[in-house]
């Protein structure tokens, strides 16, 4: 684990003290749980969102690593999409998982490609 995501990690942990609900509370918005951590400079040059998307995904892998070091349903598509293809940050919230028929037909799910 990258020391940026343990040392984010260790701040949530203080945050969720400080904070109620806890920041990684079920229901909320998946950006304004990492805003209450690191703000919305988190993943924003300067909270601005950038026109690629290419600087905010910068962001997500120095705190949670690239898509090949991830699990079965990641490493396939390194190269081929970014996080926000499937975790849209403002669009989905803690706890949700992103789904695959968006661009998949053939009936898969991370379920049956992580057995
Ligand atoms: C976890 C990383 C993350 C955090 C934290 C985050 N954003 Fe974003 N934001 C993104 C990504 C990725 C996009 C582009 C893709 C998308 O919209 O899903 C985006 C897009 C946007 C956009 C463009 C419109 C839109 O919704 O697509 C605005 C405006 C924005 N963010 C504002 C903010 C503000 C203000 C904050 C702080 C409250 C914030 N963001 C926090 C990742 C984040
Ligand atoms: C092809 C769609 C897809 C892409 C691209 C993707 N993810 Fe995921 N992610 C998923 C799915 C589906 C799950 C739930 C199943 C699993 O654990 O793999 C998940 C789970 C996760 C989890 C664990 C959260 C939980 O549900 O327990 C994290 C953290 C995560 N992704 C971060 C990322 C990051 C960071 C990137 C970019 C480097 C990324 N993901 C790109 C689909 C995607
Ligand atoms: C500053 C470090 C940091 C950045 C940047 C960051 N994350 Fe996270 N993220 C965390 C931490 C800490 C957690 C909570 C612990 C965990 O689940 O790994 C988390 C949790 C998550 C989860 C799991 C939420 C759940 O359902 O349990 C997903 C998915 C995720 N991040 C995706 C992203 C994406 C996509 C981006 C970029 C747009 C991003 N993160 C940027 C630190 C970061
Ligand atoms: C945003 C579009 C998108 C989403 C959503 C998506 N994928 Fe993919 N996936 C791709 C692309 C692009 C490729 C690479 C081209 C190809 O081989 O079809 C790919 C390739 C793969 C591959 C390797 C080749 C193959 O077809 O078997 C696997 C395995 C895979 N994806 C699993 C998943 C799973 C599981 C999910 C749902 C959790 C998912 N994908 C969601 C776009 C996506």
């Amino acid at each position: 684990m990258s020391k940026k995501l343990l040392s984010a990690i260790f701040g949530a942990a203080i945050a969720a003290l400080a904070l109620s609900p806890s920041v990684f509370a079920e229901g909320q918005e998946l950006a304004e749980m990492h805003a209450e951590m690191d703000g919305c400079e988190a993943c924003h040059a300067d909270g601005s969102p950038s026109a690629d998307g290419e600087y905010e995904f910068e962001q997500c892998q120095s705190c949670h690593g690239t898509l090949d070091e991830m699990d079965a349903v990641h490493q396939p598509h390194d190269g081929m999409l970014m996080c926000a293809d499937c975790h849209a940050p403002h669009e989905m919230n803690v706890g949700d998982k992103p789904t695959c028929d968006s661009c998949h037909d053939d009936g898969r799910t991370a379920e049956s490609t992580l057995k």
